[in-house]
């Protein structure tokens, strides 16, 4: 690979050679990788910067804000609201919509983000991340709205995350295989590091949270025992397990070396089908999976092709390795 070749060199030849990302769209992805470099320089700070703890406030999920979400969701909003590639932003951290200010001129892409997945790990100095998402507006009416929103995740043009972990590491996919930079701090700029990323079909790590054990549905189980029955069960091989309980990171590790990750449906919350946000955690990270040549299901179906009915409706996520992502569907749909 030649030497040094930064994001923006990368977009500016991807759109040369095919037309595959549209200047707007290159736009955006700058704009989205420079926020992710900005709320990089936040964390980096930590306690330093004022930026740990709890900000005292609720999500619409009910969830208490970490004074990074609400950081990282502002940054992001700024950083991409002034533009022209935007037509609107949509959010973990917020309840509704954010719509292009009328002051700036509006675009035709819908960004979704997560601004700080991995809220519970900040404090505690573990990797975390941003994952975001990025639809076409559809056509055939002004303005925009929340159902502008409601696409399956097949239907993204971009998707990506930022890890901030002991490096800061941005992943990115187009539809064309999936790219991975770097942030080199001295240039200050994201440089490609691994092109063509390729996910195992097969893998012994699997990354569940192994505490909701007894509220799990009988699929999970059955392949959860498999797995720790090691040599001595039906699997035949020893599998190791991880949980980051940052998804961006378990994801970042799959993609780096294989793996399956999941959250399941359990029955603490039956009404919920999941913990995991569809729209701006799983879609993105499906897509991503899918690209490097894994697998996404909720258990019976591909993630991708699920059509959405609110923006903060949740999902249950299997991803990674194909084999094992294809086993635990097998499980939950043995016809
Ligand atoms: P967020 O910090 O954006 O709310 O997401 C946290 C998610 C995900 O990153 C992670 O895999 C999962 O929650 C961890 O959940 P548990 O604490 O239940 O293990
Ligand atoms: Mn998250
Ligand atoms: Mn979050």
């Amino acid at each position: 690979m030649a030497q040094n070749i930064s994001l923006t060199r990368y977009l500016v030849e991807q759109q040369r050679v095919d037309g595959k990302i549209p200047a707007q769209l290159r736009l955006l992805l700058e704009v989205v990788a420079r926020a992710c470099k900005s709320i990089s320089q936040a964390v980096n700070k930590g306690a330093l910067g004022g930026v740990l703890g709890s900000a005292e406030s609720e999500n619409v999920q009910g969830e208490i804000q970490k004074k990074l979400d609400i950081i990282a969701n502002e940054v992001l909003i700024e950083a991409n609201e002034w533009g022209g590639h935007l037509a609107a932003m949509a959010s973990e951290e917020m309840d509704s919509i954010y719509v292009v200010p009328n002051r700036y001129p509006q675009g035709e892409y819908l960004l979704l983000f997560d601004p700080l997945d991995g809220s519970s790990n900040i404090d505690v100095n573990v990797s975390i991340g941003t994952i975001f998402s990025v639809l076409l507006k559809p056509e055939g009416h002004p303005g925009v709205q929340e159902s502008d929103f409601l696409q399956a995740g097949n239907k993204q043009v971009a998707a990506g995350y930022c890890v901030y972990g002991p490096q800061t590491t941005l992943v990115l996919t187009v539809g064309d295989g999936v790219a991975m930079f770097t942030l080199d701090r001295e240039q200050g700029s994201f440089i490609l590091t691994q092109e063509n990323l390729r996910i195992p079909a097969d893998t012994k790590e699997f990354a569940i949270n192994m505490s909701n054990k007894r509220h799990w549905d009988a699929p999970v189980t059955r392949y959860i025992d498999e797995c720790l029955a090691g040599t001595t069960g039906p699997r035949d091989k020893d599998f190791n397990m991880r949980w980051i309980a940052s998804m961006v990171t378990d994801v970042h590790r799959i993609l780096m070396r294989g793996g399956i990750f999941m959250y399941p449906w359990d029955k603490r919350e039956p009404e919920k089908a999941g913990k995991l946000r569809l729209m701006y955690e799983a879609n993105p990270m499906s897509w991503l999976v899918e690209q490097a040549g894994g697998m996404a299901t909720n258990g019976r179906e591909r993630i991708l092709d699920l059509q959405p009915t609110k923006l903060h409706e949740r999902v249950a996520v299997v991803l990674g390795s194909k084999n094992e992502v294809e086993r635990v569907t097998r499980y939950h749909d043995p016809a």
